[in-house]
């Protein structure tokens, strides 16, 4: 009997030292001190024992139940141990590192160059009283062409290449389309400013895009006059540029106004001299305008016997290429960061 108590204690002694896990512990514990234990069954055996040997096994017992416990704390402490240690290991956190040097620095948007510039117009305009206005990019014949004074077959037609939709409609081919839609909706006297994107059919080359950027312009009232519009163009230009700029008519042709002009400033770039800017001509090709002409009027609804207006419509992809010395148009759309990233 007390062989086998020295038995049961050297190979739990053994199998606790090698014990992996927790779990592991548990188990001997209960197989060597659980109710129907190793240990406790000797113990149960001795009911039929003679008493000294009963006192003393019991002795015995017990003694070495209570090295056995000791050993399963001592081992239960041990492995807790290692695994907080290898906790603290693993999930490790210097707590001195600067966290910008453990990421990628997040990149901060900002807005495309052809929306800086046409909100600096909108702001330019808004201040001398223009309502900023918009209209769809898919248009219908009559607000693109016909309420602007060119009727089907006309000749005009053909100054800008058009997008048609399958049933009939179009992609405006310029930001004009919005002056029809804004004069059904207030009453003169009043200025409005429309921007947005414009369609045409075009080869594609260095200086031509299909789409691009537009803002109209158009302000009605009593007796408004040619001076009323250069005024507000040297405004718009003194406001881009932040400094006075000088402007010339041109004699032009566009149905929608009459008489109508293409209006030019002095290059920037060579103060009028000539420059690769200006292609030596000492002025650039700013945009189309002039007096609204009477059948636009009266599309809109707007006596042309008691008002009358100006309009005018101007590229942005060209002033900002000017402006950045851009070469080819087609970076606009490209999508590429690289020259996105730079403004
Ligand atoms: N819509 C014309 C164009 O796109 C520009 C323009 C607008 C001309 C208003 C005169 C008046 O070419």
């Amino acid at each position: 009997m007390e062989a086998k108590l020295d038995a049961i204690y050297t190979s739990t002694e053994k199998e606790i030292s090698s014990a992996a896990g927790l779990d592991d512990l548990e188990a001997l514990r209960v197989r060597v001190l659980g109710r129907k234990g190793e240990l406790t069954q000797i113990l149960r055996s001795l009911g039929s024992s003679s008493p000294e040997d009963r006192a003393r096994i019991g002795q015995k017992s017990n003694a070495i139940k209570e090295k056995i416990e000791a050993l399963l704390e001592a081992r239960k402490n041990q492995l807790l141990n290692s695994r907080i240690n290898s906790l603290v290991e693993e999930e490790w956190i210097d707590v001195t590192l600067n966290p910008r040097e453990l990421t990628i620095p997040p990149r901060r948007g900002h807005l495309h160059p052809l929306s800086l510039l046409q909100y600096e117009i909108e702001d330019i305009l808004g201040s001398m009283g223009f309502a900023i206005l918009d209209g769809p990019e898919t248009e219908n014949d009559y607000y693109n062409f016909e309420a602007l004074n060119i009727p089907p077959h006309h000749p005009a037609r053909d100054m800008q290449d058009t997008f048609w939709t399958e049933d009939g409609n179009l992609l405006r081919t310029h930001t004009s389309a919005i002056q029809i839609r804004g004069m059904e909706r207030v009453k003169p006297p009043f200025r409005m400013a429309g921007p947005g994107r414009v369609f045409r059919y075009e080869a594609t080359d260095a200086s031509h895009e299909h789409t691009f950027y537009q803002i109209e312009g158009m302000m009605v009232d009593r007796e408004i006059s040619v001076s009323h519009l250069i005024y507000v163009m040297k405004q718009v230009l003194a406001g881009i540029f932040k400094r006075e700029v000088e402007v010339r008519l041109r004699p032009s042709y566009y149905p929608f106004v009459e008489p109508g002009f293409d209006l030019d400033f002095r290059c920037m770039i060579c103060g009028g001299g000539g420059c690769a800017v200006c292609k030596h001509v000492g002025w650039i090709e700013f945009l189309g305008c002039g007096l609204v002409h009477p059948n636009v009027l009266a599309k809109g609804g707007i006596d042309p016997e008691q008002w009358s207006g100006f309009a005018f419509g101007m590229g942005l992809n060209r002033l900002i290429m000017m402006q950045y010395g851009i070469k080819d148009i087609r970076h606009f759309q490209s999508g590429d960061l690289r020259f996105v990233h730079q403004f």
